[in-house]
């Protein structure tokens, strides 16, 4: 695993373009294997999530290549339907090709992608769902681990989520998009890598409606056609930048950055003191003073404060003015960074199981060993390093390299000292 160095206290300046969304560039991936044909797919980050999902793509008979960020899929000789448990072990976003091989090949063998350091990830409203498109379920293997869904015929249906679940909801699409009939998804999740794969499958010849909003109606067609498709800059990365600038101070703008995807973010950031403008697709953010602390943040599903943007303001929050608390209502374990930021020097309790945080600004914060466990805990330990006195060292930096295409590369840019050292 990387470790990365960090001599904190320095301001950010300059200007950064943002990279391609990573939670845009998974779920498509996994539906070019829908079209049989050729998906070009523009300002695709060159990231470990999307490495393996391309794995992942060419294990199923896929034909893949790349030019810079353009990422080209050629699914036409694609004919394999299982995925091995290695793979999905590896990878758990893969539970997103279930619904694109059942849509396409009508049978799919996947193993459970179980659950990792944020939380259990359950896929029971994915598998609630797709049962009620006539497909059947059988499970094997040990703890019934290994799921084989198969159908003679899917048949749209109207699907009542239990709660608004990004991969269900994706899922559901992908499974729908070849139905017979039409498919009503109702309570659907609402953030923008939804819309990015409605916005992909449109652009191939499906018929849906209603992206952007909570209720999807997917009607079934023939085919689908060859695609060219640009991804989304990512709104984490974004976030997660911004959120530096607030901890730090400095003045920084942010190009091609998706200004109509943070409107959270943005109103939380400038709750700290920030100072934020945008013009088209640039976002500008300075901050000259210490953070204000935030009574209370909670995460909620888009277009709500982002659950994946939860441990970097916890760490602007740690040198914040004042007492803040966070309520994370999205994963039940998503504090892992608290031990840390404690060593640092940070003061912070937890209640309500492991759903709240209580943080009281200090000062400063004392730069030390710090270990990642997760990857956007892993951009929080970053920045927390930042606003440190001194000296600190991210272990088990690889998490990082799963989402943020070069970090170092990145916040260098804007003048903070930083390096990989592993
Ligand atoms: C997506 O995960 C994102 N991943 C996550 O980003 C993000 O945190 C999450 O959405 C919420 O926005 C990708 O897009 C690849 P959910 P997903 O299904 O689809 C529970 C990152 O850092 N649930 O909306 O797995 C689940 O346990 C990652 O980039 C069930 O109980 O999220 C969680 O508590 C981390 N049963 C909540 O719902 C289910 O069948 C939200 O999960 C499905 C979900």
């Amino acid at each position: 695993m990387s470790s990365i160095e960090v001599i904190g206290k320095e301001q950010l300046k300059g200007e950064l373009k943002i990279q391609g969304s990573k939670n845009a560039a998974l779920p498509v991936i996994a539906a070019t294997i829908l079209n049989k044909g050729i998906s070009i797919l523009k300002n695709c980050p060159k990231i470990l999530d999307v490495v393996h999902m391309v794995k992942i793509l060419e294990e199923l008979g896929c034909k893949t290549s790349w030019d810079e960020n353009t990422l080209t899929v050629d699914s036409s000789m694609a004919n394999i339907t299982q995925i091995s448990e290695s793979s999905v072990i590896k990878m758990r976003s893969s539970i997103l090709f279930l619904g694109a091989i059942l849509g396409r090949f009508h049978e799919v063998t996947i193993a459970y992608p179980g659950g990792c350091s944020i939380g259990k990830r359950p896929i029971n409203y994915h598998l609630n769902a797709i049962k009620k498109m006539n497909v059947t379920q059988e499970f094997s293997g040990e703890d019934n681990s290994i799921i084989h869904c198969y159908s003679d015929k899917i048949i749209g249906n109207d699907i009542f989520l239990e709660s608004p679940s990004v991969g269900a909801t994706q899922n559901v699409l992908l499974t729908a998009v070849f139905s017979e009939g039409v498919t009503r998804i109702f309570n659907a999740a609402r953030e923008p890598e939804v819309t990015e794969v409605c916005n992909y499958l449109l652009e191939a010849g499906a018929r849906i409606c209603g992206k952007g909003t909570s209720f999807l109606v997917v009607e079934g067609v023939k085919r689908l056609n060859d695609v060219e498709f640009t991804l989304s800059p990512d709104r984490i990365v974004t976030g997660t930048y911004m959120a530096a600038v607030a901890a730090t101070g400095g003045d920084v703008t942010f190009l091609n950055a998706p200004v109509n995807q943070i409107t959270s973010t943005v109103r939380t950031l400038i709750k700290t003191g920030c100072e934020i403008t945008s013009k088209d697709n640039t976002i500008r953010v300075k901050n000259t003073q210490r953070a204000k602390s935030l009574s209370l943040l909670k995460t909620e599903p888009y277009p709500g404060f982002p659950t994946d943007m939860q441990s970097q303001v916890m760490s602007v929050l740690c040198v914040a003015d004042g007492k803040s608390i966070i309520i994370e209502d999205i994963f039940e374990s998503r504090f892992q960074n608290v031990s840390d930021l404690v060593k640092m020097g940070a003061l912070i309790s937890i209640e309500q199981e492991g759903r709240k945080a209580l943080i009281t600004g200090v000062e400063t914060l004392h730069g030390t060993e710090i270990y990642a466990k997760d990857l956007r805990g892993g951009a929080g330990l970053i920045l927390a390093a930042m606003v440190a006195e001194g000296k600190s060292v991210v272990h088990d930096a690889s998490y990082i390299e799963r989402g943020y295409e070069d970090i170092c590369r990145d916040l260098k840019t804007l003048g903070a000292k930083i390096r990989m050292i592993t």
